[in-house]
């Protein structure tokens, strides 16, 4: 069944006037790693009108990430997946929406999107800042919500100075690769852990990483010694579990720990590690968990310097792009096994 036609605005924009959208539903409870019978595509028609205020926003690209595991353990099954997307304007009644617009929505695993910004209580979409030649989709990564966690997390709660070592752990992934970067434009040593050599070697040759750790080799505490011998003064946790056991009894007298995620434990039981209160104690460390949209008054702040850097030469970004929408689980599912290197994203 064909259910968009297209249409050419005055603007110039070839614009997919849908009466359809596409969306996935959270059809079956995750337990341990999610599968296919997980998820449902369904599809809801769209008005054929738009009321003062609302606009209509078409998906190009969506981002998957592995808050999505945890977080859909609160939402009964049946409801939408959700998520953030980067969309185009294609009918407006929102002159701070106009047609063309190109936009962050946390609408959701959905195609279309009808929204009247004024209604929502929180995550109000926003219209991207100009990225120049910059692919839009960077507005899911490093120029949107992991960017931001990256700068605000290691700045704001960890505080590096010149010469100090930085370890992060998820250090190929979205968040993580803009960590080790943003550390080394502070003059830090920065240091990686990773699932493959490939991840490894990548932090390594092409963004500059002192030296990198594939976790799966299993000598993540022997390794750590070898390239921080000197001790560790920060540390930007991914991940939890047996890797940051590891890392913490590498830290430094009053060593930095900002507590991003715990990806290690999402699909299964939190594991046992030994406990970590003596060295927090002798070696007086402070750790500090954080959620991103703590700084939500300061976005374009983050969005911006992260920008600026780019436009540098000093931040690099890749992306794992999965092409089509019916694909969105295959590439949650693959994120969360490691298959993506840089931003996840799906491309509609
Ligand atoms: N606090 C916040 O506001 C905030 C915001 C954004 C993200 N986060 C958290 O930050 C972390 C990274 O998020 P991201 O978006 O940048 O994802 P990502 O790192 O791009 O993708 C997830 C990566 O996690 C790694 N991984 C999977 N299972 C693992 C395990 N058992 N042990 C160690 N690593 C494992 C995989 O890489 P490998 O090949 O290296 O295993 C995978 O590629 C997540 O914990 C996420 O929940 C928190």
């Amino acid at each position: 069944m064909r259910s968009v036609w297209l249409q050419v605005t005055r603007r110039g924009y070839a614009t997919n006037t849908a009466n359809v959208a596409r969306k996935w539903i959270y059809a079956k409870t995750f337990k341990g790693e999610p599968n296919a019978s997980n998820f449902r595509l369904e599809t809801e028609p769209l008005p054929s009108t738009l009321q003062e205020g609302e606009f209509l926003a078409e998906a190009e690209y969506l981002s998957v990430d592995p808050y999505m595991r945890p977080y859909m353990l609160a939402y009964p099954e049946g409801s939408l997946m959700i998520g953030g997307q980067v969309a185009r304007v294609i009918k407006s009644a929102n002159a701070r929406f106009p047609v063309g617009a190109s936009i962050f929505g946390q609408f959701g695993w959905r195609t279309h999107t009808v929204c009247d910004p004024a209604r929502l209580e929180k995550d109000r979409p926003y219209v991207l800042p100009d990225f120049g030649s910059l692919p839009a989709s960077l507005g899911l990564g490093v120029l949107g919500m992991p960017g931001n966690t990256a700068y605000f997390g290691l700045r704001e709660l960890c505080q590096p100075k010149v010469g100090e070592t930085v370890v992060v752990s998820g250090a190929a992934g979205a968040v993580g690769s803009a960590v080790g970067q943003i550390a080394k434009i502070h003059g830090c040593r920065a240091i990686g852990i990773a699932g493959t050599d490939a991840k490894c070697d990548w932090l390594q040759r092409t963004l500059g990483f002192d030296g990198a750790i594939n976790y799966k080799r299993g000598e993540v505490y022997a390794e750590l010694k070898r390239l921080a011998p000197k001790g560790i003064d920060i540390y930007f946790d991914n991940v939890g579990g047996p890797i940051t056991e590891a890392v913490v009894k590498q830290m430094n007298l009053y060593g930095r720990i900002a507590v991003c995620g715990t990806i290690s434990n999402y699909n299964s039981a939190i594991t046992k590690v030994t406990d970590p209160q003596r060295q927090f104690v002798f070696k007086q460390l402070r750790m500090e968990g954080f959620v991103v949209w703590r700084w939500n008054d300061r976005w374009l702040e983050g969005i911006e310097a992260n920008l600026k850097w780019i436009r540098e030469g000093r931040l690099a970004y890749e992306e794992t792009v999965t092409k089509g929408f019916e694909r969105m689980p295959d590439a949650f599912i693959d994120m969360l096994r490691g298959g993506n290197t840089g931003k996840a994203v799906v491309k509609v």
